[in-house]
């Protein structure tokens, strides 16, 4: 049999071949069609040696290692990651990868997230922004993107079959957000979706979220592919909208598909669309294909240690201990991971670097005088007292010492159980502390650790994240100046585990898992309850400071105009990431505090002021409205906050805004308040009352005149006051007032 639209000339069969793929890493060869490569992803190509499977996850082609987007995205730069965007795409092309499976854009929900090192942010803007810029960057090479995991797979516990379960306006608002920016704004080639359950279904056989969303309300138009091993159900998938299972499945998947359309179960359409999808898809990435091409490893290595410096966070300088001077100081870097760096996650974004840097060497490198080394602690990163010992006794005798610290794995698959780093290396850093007041700790890890209270007594602290094959390189710019650091977080750094929103409903139970902080995630969560963080979201310091001007907020064509003047009031060239935050005082809707609306990062050189500009989008104001089921912007005087973190807001200005008409009809079980406080609604209901009263009748109308009474009423539907002794209005009455409220 075959079929006539989309992929014409194919049989039932070869659509259902086309449709899986055809090993590990292709599709399949079909017909006329050849096999296209995608390949992890994110952060650099993975492309695996023997075409194996995800075993032996190092043996792949060497690429550059680019810093994981755990300190990509803390460089808050759009245009920095277009061109580490722009140059996987270059490598993608010269390796022969059609896509490349990221960029990786669920939500930091919980600090545990095993993979959180892959994401972005906690904050659903500033990772649409970034991500949107990875995508048109790969994309212009001819290289597809896959944004995954679609949608919210942000924890590894249960992974394959957690369901998430979250309301619809946290949904909405939190988790599929940046997903609508990077499909409405920069189209991605493929969607990949993710392994866990939405409210008790499959992602990948959810036809809500992969064709009504994804496809009917934000215009998606290239393929689903899903996430290696999701695929419960084939036909399910292909019904649901889901275009491409990989890897190969088995042929008992495409005899289902086969057998369903020929059984009536499956509608023919929807394996034709899929496979015709799969049809472009593979043309496409023909056509863009280059055997000729080529990358710059050299380039490529230098793009990736500016990325990593950009990425790096100034959590502490007391004194102003860094910048280190380049002559005339002894430095003791202790430490294994100044040896032996940290500088990707585990799973499947683990990929083979052209070279890596250690941040021992390249200290050396710059620096002018003496470097001496210590280890400090075991290689697996737990105690040994001897190399304590030395290490002690290397800081005493230097005129500074630096001390790398950090966790000893994090990896795909898992969730981290603490946040803590290794007692032995926080024991090793008090005791180098003791010895030598002048200390700095870098740490590297995957995602946010504690660093309450030890950090109390360490007078400089580097946030050095996993940074990718140069970030060695990175962190001596860092330390000794030649990059002024300008990395924000993007995650708040808490005083405790337990303080975090996510707290009591992570990771779940018995394949569950409850967003019960609703929209309050991360600093919305720590800000509605007024907590105190370690380090907030938003946070980075800098070799130089900067001044805020006032700032002005005008309406402008499609949303808002925030303007502010920064002035660079030190020493040094800078770069400052200015960040608004908007909240309506009085709306109607629950709110976090702040909302993160727009930022912009500009250079500003030593002594000048930049007139800084950020526009904010109307729909970025917008709520899902969950009694409309759609997306609202509440009209109103909008305080929009501007400043240096979430917690750190320097000047602020108003702007009004007309809101959309979000009127919901009334009924009859709308309750008394809900009539009264709508404008029509309280109109007939007044004459009601007034006629009730004429009549000598309807006392309960007279009774909620009273102040007190009417509290006591207001929250009685009208179905259930009509059914009162003394109602002013029967049963009956109540449809005819529904008809003349709503007409
Ligand atoms: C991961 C994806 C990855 C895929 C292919 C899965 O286990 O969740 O992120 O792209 O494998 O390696």
């Amino acid at each position: 049999m075959t079929t006539d639209a989309g992929s014409s000339r194919l049989t039932t069969a070869e659509q259902a071949a086309l449709t899986s793929g055809g090993d590990f890493w292709h599709t399949a060869a079909v017909a006329d069609l050849p096999q296209i490569m995608l390949t992890d992803g994110p952060h650099g190509v993975r492309k695996q040696v023997s075409g194996a499977d995800h075993g032996g996850l190092l043996a792949s082609e060497p690429a550059t290692c680019f810093p994981p987007a755990v300190a990509l995205g803390s460089t808050w730069d759009p245009e920095l990651v277009h061109r580490v965007g722009a140059a996987l795409g270059d490598e993608s092309r010269a390796m022969g990868v059609s896509v490349l499976l990221g960029p990786g854009i669920n939500l930091k929900r919980s600090p545990l997230g095993g993979r959180n090192f892959e994401y972005y942010a906690e904050d659903p803007l500033l990772t649409g922004v970034l991500a949107t810029e990875w995508v048109r960057g790969l994309q212009s090479r001819g290289v597809g993107a896959s944004l995954k995991h679609f949608a919210v797979n942000s924890q590894e516990t249960d992974r394959m079959r957690v369901s998430a379960d979250v309301d619809e306006r946290t949904l909405r608002e939190m988790y599929l957000r940046a997903f609508q920016r990077v499909v409405q704004q920069a189209q991605p080639w493929t969607v990949m979706c993710s392994y866990n359950r939405i409210n008790g279904v499959h992602a990948s056989q959810d036809h809500w979220l992969l064709t009504r969303v994804l496809r009917d309300e934000w215009g998606f138009e290239g393929l689903v592919v899903s996430d290696w091993g999701a695929v419960v159900d084939r036909v399910a998938a292909v019904r649901a909208g889901l275009d491409l299972t990989m890897p190969g499945s088995d042929d008992a998947g495409d005899d289902a598909l086969v057998r369903a359309v020929a059984d009536g179960t499956l509608d023919p359409a929807a394996l034709d669309t899929s496979a015709a999808r799969v049809r472009a898809l593979v043309e496409r990435a023909v056509a863009a294909l280059d055997p000729a091409a080529t990358y710059d490893t050299d380039a490529h290595h230098a793009l990736a240690r500016e990325a990593a410096g950009r990425g790096i966070v100034l959590l502490k300088n007391d004194g102003g201990l860094l910048p280190l001077p380049r002559h005339d100081v002894t430095i003791a870097v202790i430490g294994e991971h100044a040896r032996t760096p940290r500088f990707q996650g585990g799973g499947s974004s683990q990929m083979n670097p052209t070279r890596l840097d250690s941040a021992l060497t390249e200290i050396t490198a710059l620096a002018g005088g003496p470097v001496r080394f210590a280890a400090g602690y075991a290689p697996d990163g737990t105690a040994d007292e001897q190399l304590t010992a030395e290490a002690v006794e290397t800081a005493r005798t230097a005129d500074v010492a630096v001390v790398f610290i950090g966790t000893a794995q994090e990896t795909e698959g898992a969730d981290r159980d603490t946040l803590e780093l290794p007692a032995a290396q926080l024991a090793l850093v008090a005791r180098v502390v003791a010895a030598n007041p002048c200390t700095v700790v870098v740490m590297s890890h995957g995602a946010v650790v504690l660093t309450s209270p030890w950090d109390r007594d360490v007078p400089a602290l580097v946030e050095g994240w996993l940074l990718g094959q140069a970030g060695g390189g990175a962190v001596a710019d860092v330390l000794f100046g030649v990059v002024n650091p300008s990395g924000r977080l993007t995650e708040t750094i808490p005083l405790r585990l337990a303080h975090h929103p996510s707290h009591l409903d992570f990771p779940g139970e018995a394949s569950h898992v409850r967003y019960g902080e609703g929209i309050h995630v991360g600093y919305r969560g720590f800000d509605a309850r007024e907590q105190e963080v370690a380090y907030p979201f938003g946070f980075g310091l800098s070799y130089t400071a900067f001044a805020y001007g006032d700032a002005t907020a005008t309406a402008v064509d499609g949303g808002i105009e925030v303007r502010v003047p920064v002035t660079n009031t030190g020493g040094r060239d800078g770069r400052e990431v200015v960040q608004v935050y908007a909240s309506l005082p009085g709306s109607a809707v629950r709110r976090a505090p702040r909302e993160l609306k727009g930022f912009a990062h500009v250079a500003i050189a030593a002594g000048q002021t930049a007139d800084v500009v950020v526009r904010i989008a109307r729909d970025d104001l917008a709520h899902w409205d969950p009694r409309l089921r759609r997306w609202a912007v509440e009209g109103g005087e909008y305080l929009l906050a501007v400043g240096a973190s979430s917690r750190d807001l320097r000047t602020s200005a108003t702007v009004a805004v007309d809101g959309d008409d979000t009127r919901v009809p009334l009924t009859a079980e709308s309750t008394l308040g809900e009539w009264l406080a709508d404008p029509r609604g309280g109109q007939v209901l007044g004459q009601a009352f007034a006629a009730a009263a004429a009549q000598g009748g309807g006392g309960l109308a007279g009774m909620a005149a009273d102040p007190q009474i009417f509290m006591f009423l207001s929250g009685v539907p009208l179905s259930r006051m009509a059914a009162f002794p003394d109602s002013p209005f029967t049963a009956e009455a109540v449809a005819q007032l529904v008809a003349a409220a709503n007409s």
